[in-house]
C-alpha cells in the first residue's frame, strides 16, 4: 500500500513556511551540510541565460535561488513568487542587503496562478517547491504559459539515493535525525516531519519527468545530484 500524501492545502503549507521562516536558511545549511547552495548553483548553470531577459523563480521562499541567478547574470531581472509572506520578508531583507533592488522583485502569489503575463520569461526555476504545491500539474501548466518558446526550466527536488548502503543510511538520517534537529531548531512540531513524508509521496524521477513533458516541455532530463538525494529536472519550453 502506498503511503498517504500529507495535507497540502495552501493555508496549511503557507502557515507552516510562515512559522519556520526565521530558521529556514540556517536549517537548510545545517541539514544539507552546505550542499543546498551547491545544488542551487548547479540548477542556475542549466538555465543558460544569454540576454537581459526576465527569469522567474517560483516558490522562491527566502530568495536563495533568485539571488544566485541575479549574481550570476548581472543583466537579468528576476521575479520571485511565493505565497508565504514571512518567507518573502526574509528574502526581501537579503535582496536589499545585496543591493539587488529593483532588479530582483519578490511578489506574493500562488504557483497555480502565477502573477506574470504569457510568454514573458526567458527561464524559470523552482527550488524544493513543487513537492509542496497541492496541484503541481497546474503549476507546470502555468510555467508553460509564462515561459517563451525555447526557454529553459530547472526544478530542484528531493529524491532517494540509488546506492543501497547510502540509501539505508540516508533514509535513517532523513526520517529520524533530520526531523529531530528541525523540531529542536525551528520549534515547529511537524514541519520537518512533513519534509520526509512529502518526499516519500512525490512521484519517482522518471514519472515526474513525464509529467513535465506532458505540459508543453521537451528535452526533459532528470539528473541525480549527490547520489540522488536531490534531482535536477531540466526542460525546454516547446
Ligand atoms: C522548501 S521551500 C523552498 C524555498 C526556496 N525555493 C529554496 O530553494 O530554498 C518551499 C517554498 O514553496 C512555497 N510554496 C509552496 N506551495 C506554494 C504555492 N502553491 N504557491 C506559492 N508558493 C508555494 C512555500 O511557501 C515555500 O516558501
Amino acid at each position: 500500500m502506498s503511503p498517504t500524501p500529507p495535507d497540502k492545502t495552501p493555508d496549511r503549507i503557507s502557515g507552516m513556511f510562515d512559522a519556520i521562516a526565521p530558521r529556514y536558511d540556517l536549517l537548510n545549511r545545517v541539514l544539507s551540510a552546505g550542499l543546498d547552495q551547491k545544488w542551487r548553483r548547479r540548477a542556475v548553470d542549466e538555465l543558460r541565460i544569454t540576454a537581459a531577459g526576465r527569469v522567474l523563480d517560483l516558490c522562491t521562499g527566502t530568495a536563495d535561488l533568485a539571488l544566485v541567478i541575479a549574481r550570476r547574470h548581472t543583466g537579468a531581472s528576476v521575479i520571485g513568487v511565493d505565497f508565504s509572506a514571512a518567507m518573502l520578508r526574509f528574502g526581501l531583507a537579503k535582496v536589499r542587503a545585496a543591493h539587488f533592488e529593483p532588479r530582483v522583485r519578490l511578489v506574493r502569489g500562488d504557483a497555480t496562478r502565477i502573477p506574470v503575463i504569457d510568454a514573458s520569461c526567458e527561464a524559470a526555476t523552482i527550488g524544493f517547491g513543487i513537492r509542496n504545491v497541492a496541484e503541481p500539474e497546474r503549476a507546470l501548466a502555468e510555467l508553460a504559459r509564462v515561459l517563451e518558446p525555447g526557454a529553459r526550466l530547472a526544478i530542484l527536488e528531493f529524491g532517494e539515493p540509488r546506492i543501497p548502503g547510502i540509501r539505508r543510511l540516508y533514509s535513517w538520517y532523513f526520517r529520524y535525525l533530520l526531523p529531530a534537529i528541525g523540531r529542536l531548531v525551528s520549534h515547529h512540531q511537524s514541519a520537518y516531519s512533513y519534509l520526509p513524508a512529502s518526499v516519500g509521496t512525490f512521484p519517482p524521477p522518471a514519472e515526474f519527468a513525464k509529467t513535465i513533458e506532458s505540459h508543453g516541455f521537451v528535452k526533459v532530463q532528470a539528473v541525480p545530484l549527490t547520489f540522488g538525494i536531490v534531482y535536477l529536472y531540466i526542460a525546454v519550453k516547446s
